[in-house]
């Protein structure tokens, strides 16, 4: 089952959890579909050699997938209990991000035999240093990154890039760090305003040009995360965004140079994963497997040092941007 949103890498471990499967014999796969919703109401799909051929490198996730948001009550940990009981089910392997894992852990709870696997863009999960997903994500925001060079070169512009993360800015610091970015802005560490356009200002004395990389969730000191007002997400809340264009319009005002802001949005969660997200996802799906086979329950794999290692579910938290890398992403700013 895939939970909360896709990302590419998430086929290629359903294909290995299939391919690992079907080499135990007497072993049945079957998919849920649409996520948390189709545990629910008993939605399947059977698994086999060729539900797996042409995964490894499609993007997205051929079971869909619903916000886990939407299952964190009891009222719904209740239905999810009786959805699986219903289905027969002796194992489920969960691929998802921080709430995926942590309706995950209270299905342990509540009895029954789960395992997680890591995935989310903004990778950003303790107990795993990579999540699936998060290669691709930083290779489509380099890419960016590198080709708003150009322009900001040529026009003598400042470039802001919009990338995601919503509580955590590591696509934003390592992207940033990857495409030479003048300054990065995240979630962790908030901004004054007054501080970007000095830091900008003194850099247009030497450098005509200034790329910023920004996460969504980024905000100034006692400051409100910016939201996009028209678009509303699966609880009718507004969706998160807008930080770019408003600091756009700050820098335009303050300093009068030539700003424009690109935000990545979905292009970073979409396409083919990287063969570091493919060979990832592909351990983690094997992984999982074994742990089923050897009744090991309740745990989420992760990457430690190279190696694939267990956490239990419950003790997966968010993990934030930490000073290191703040400290040393400064060192390149203005
Ligand atoms: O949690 C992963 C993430 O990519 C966040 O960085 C982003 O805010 C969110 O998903 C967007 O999700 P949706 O597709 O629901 O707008």
């Amino acid at each position: 089952m895939t939970g909360g949103g896709d990302c590419p890498g998430l086929n290629a471990a359903i294909r290995a959890i299939i391919r690992r499967g079907l080499r135990e014999p007497g072993m049945e796969l079957v998919g849920i579909k649409r996520g948390w919703k189709g545990l629910v109401d008993g939605e399947i799909m059977p698994l086999n050699r060729d539900s797996a051929s042409g995964l490894l490198i499609r993007g997205g996730t051929i079971l869909g997938s619903t916000p886990s948001d939407l299952f964190k009550g009891d009222v719904e940990l209740e239905k999810l209990i009786n959805g699986y009981r219903k289905l027969g089910l002796d194992a489920l392997i969960i691929i998802g991000g921080n709430s995926t894992m942590s309706v995950a852990a209270r299905m342990t709870k509540g009895g029954l035999n789960v395992i997680g696997i890591p995935k989310t863009i903004d990778n950003d999960l303790t107990g795993t240093e990579r999540s699936i997903g998060f290669s691709t994500a930083l290779f489509v925001a380099v890419e960016a990154i590198d080709r708003v060079h150009t322009t900001a070169e040529s026009h003598h512009r400042v470039m802001i890039v919009e990338v995601m993360g919503r509580n955590a800015g590591w696509i934003a610091a390592m992207s940033g760090l990857a495409g030479g970015a003048d300054l990065i802005l995240v979630p962790e560490h908030p901004f004054d305003i007054e501080e970007v356009c000095d830091l900008i200002r003194k850099r247009h004395l030497i450098r005509n040009f200034t790329i910023i990389v920004v996460a969504e969730g980024a905000h100034e000191r006692g400051g409100e995360v910016a939201v996009n007002s028209e678009e509303k997400d699966a609880f009718g809340y507004s969706t998160i965004g807008g930080v770019g264009n408003w600091l756009k319009k700050e820098i335009k005002n303050r300093l009068g140079f030539d700003t424009r802001t690109i935000v990545l949005g979905h292009t970073q969660r979409g396409g083919a994963p990287t063969v570091e997200d493919r060979i990832l996802a592909t351990r983690f799906g094997v992984q999982a497997v074994e742990l089923a086979l050897e009744g090991t329950y309740g745990v989420m794999v992760g990457l430690e040092d190279d190696g694939i290692v267990t956490v239990p579910l419950n003790s997966v938290k968010d993990r934030k941007v930490d000073e290191y890398w703040i400290k040393t992403a400064e060192i390149f700013f203005g």
